[in-house]
């Protein structure tokens, strides 16, 4: 498969001598998108990135047993085919962190404050960030003593440049899902993060309330894209420089037009999501095709990120009744609002717990905000925020997280009432009826 794309690569450079030959103007976009996409599904279907702390042996032979059979998908296109783990009353998360370059301290400082040892995580650190920082990270994660022991949090070895409007953002969370997928490990819930994102709840408050919500509910903050709008985000052609070069860069805008595509319907949102594990076993194994004629269309578009689960969700009957409109992040703007959120600080701290949701972003790095986070809504005071699980004594300061009890074992606390209480307004009939407007 890599050699096939390697190949395609190569035509579109030679190509790149006629970028203003009039009646050539399509094909870098063209071949550009065709690389993506190819990329993108051999790197869902065959896990040819794969790569992580464990052992890629296994995962090979787990790759080849999913190949073998997966052309049952295509024939019986049966929605629920391929998960069938037997379900827990309490659930798991899977988290994705992703940092560039300066980033790793503080993914670890948001790692730990979401960890819990039923949960799985995976970080990404981009292609910035220089070799020795991802070394760094990697290390810190593999000499965690409890990391070590549970095993469920790995550092993608393989990192991808990431353009945070562009296709590549999508590739690399497509990647990370396909890699959380393909270990087979048992979860239900997806949920994207990033280093200057901070919880305002406990683990054991998120999976309190989560273990009483249908597993079928994603939350995905969205709206349909219609007038002026649809006209200055859909029509552009955008290349993503983040494919085919090695150092960041914008954007590149090309000088066609296209016109709206007539066989879905297009939805924005925000680009933090929490996903179910079947909504995104759909966008991933893609036993049917309009995931994936999605993603070929996202490749040149501007802000993907904050539109590809978003069209697939909304144009996928058995999905639609699933979307809740909301991202379960506190986000403050600036007003008028700016390209990017404002920073929080302790001035904001009343307002985000009021908002009851689980999430705010973003911080600056060490604010002392994230102190008080820790000590009055974490119950931070070592490694990990407060949860049932650590069952150690703490008397001369030992960190009671060092003594693992049982995990599915919650103690809930003020956060969880917060957030049942949103969940409560965001699962009523008249918020219901609002996804995924037609
Ligand atoms: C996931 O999180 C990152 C933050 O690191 C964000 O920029 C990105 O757009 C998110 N969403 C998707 C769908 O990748
Ligand atoms: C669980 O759901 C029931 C009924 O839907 C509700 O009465 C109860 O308060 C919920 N509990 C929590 C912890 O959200
Ligand atoms: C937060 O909620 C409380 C109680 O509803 C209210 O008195 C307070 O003014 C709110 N604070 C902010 C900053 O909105
Ligand atoms: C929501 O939709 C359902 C079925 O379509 C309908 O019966 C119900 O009255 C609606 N509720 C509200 C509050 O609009």
């Amino acid at each position: 498969m890599s050699i096939f794309g390697k190949n395609f690569k190569k035509h579109a450079h030679s190509y790149s001598g006629r970028v203003y030959n009039s009646d050539r103007k399509w094909i870098i976009p063209f071949f550009v998108s065709l690389v993506v996409w190819i990329t993108l599904i051999s790197a869902a279907i065959f896990g040819y990135y794969s790569s992580s702390l464990s052992n890629n042996q296994d995962l090979l032979s787990f790759n080849m047993a999913k190949s073998d059979d997966s052309g049952g998908y295509f024939v019986e296109m049966n929605m629920d085919k391929p998960s069938d783990f037997p379900k827990e009353k309490a659930p798991r998360l899977a988290y994705l962190i992703s940092g560039t370059k300066g980033d790793s301290k503080r993914m670890m400082r948001t790692l730990q404050a979401v960890y819990h040892p039923r949960n799985q995580y995976i970080l990404h650190m981009d292609l910035e960030a220089p070799p020795r920082e991802r070394l760094e990270l990697t290390m810190a994660v593999k000499n965690d003593q409890t990391f070590a022991e549970v095993e469920n949090v790995r550092v993608m070895a393989q990192s991808n440049l990431v353009t945070y409007k562009g296709p590549t953002m999508i590739a690399t969370t497509l990647q990370a899902i396909a890699i959380l997928l393909k270990e087979s490990l048992s979860w239900d819930w997806f949920i994207n993060l990033s280093a200057s994102d901070y919880p305002l709840v406990t683990q054991d408050d998120l999976l309190h309330v989560f273990s009483n919500l249908s597993r079928t509910l994603n939350f995905i903050e969205h709206t349909k894209l219609t007038g002026w709008k649809l006209n200055q985000r859909a029509k552009p052609i955008i290349v993503d420089p983040g494919l085919y070069l090695s150092k960041k860069s914008d954007l590149a805008i090309t000088s066609q037009r296209r016109s709206l595509p007539t066989s879905f319907n297009l939805f924005t949102g925000s680009a933090w999501v929490i996903l179910t594990r079947s909504f995104v076993e759909y966008c991933i194994w893609g036993y049917e095709n309009l995931p994936r004629t999605i993603l070929m269309y996202y490749t040149n578009f501007v802000s993907s990120p904050e539109g590809y689960f978003h069209t697939v969700i909304c144009n996928t009957k058995e999905f639609t009744s699933t979307a809740i409109s909301h991202d379960l992040h506190y986000i403050a703007w600036d007003y008028p609002p700016k390209q990017h959120p404002r920073y929080l600080t302790i001035k904001d701290f009343e307002k985000m717990i009021n908002s009851s949701a689980p999430f705010a972003r973003k911080f600056p790095k060490d604010d002392v905000v994230l102190d008080k986070i820790d000590k009055e809504l974490l119950g931070r005071t070592h490694r990990f925020s407060q949860g049932a699980w650590c069952v150690g004594g703490s008397d001369h300061g030992s960190d009671p997280c060092a003594v693992r009890g049982d995990d599915s074992v919650f103690r809930p606390g003020p956060g969880a009432a917060r957030l049942s209480g949103l969940f409560a307004q965001l699962l009523s009939d008249d918020f219901k009826n609002k996804s995924c407007p037609m």
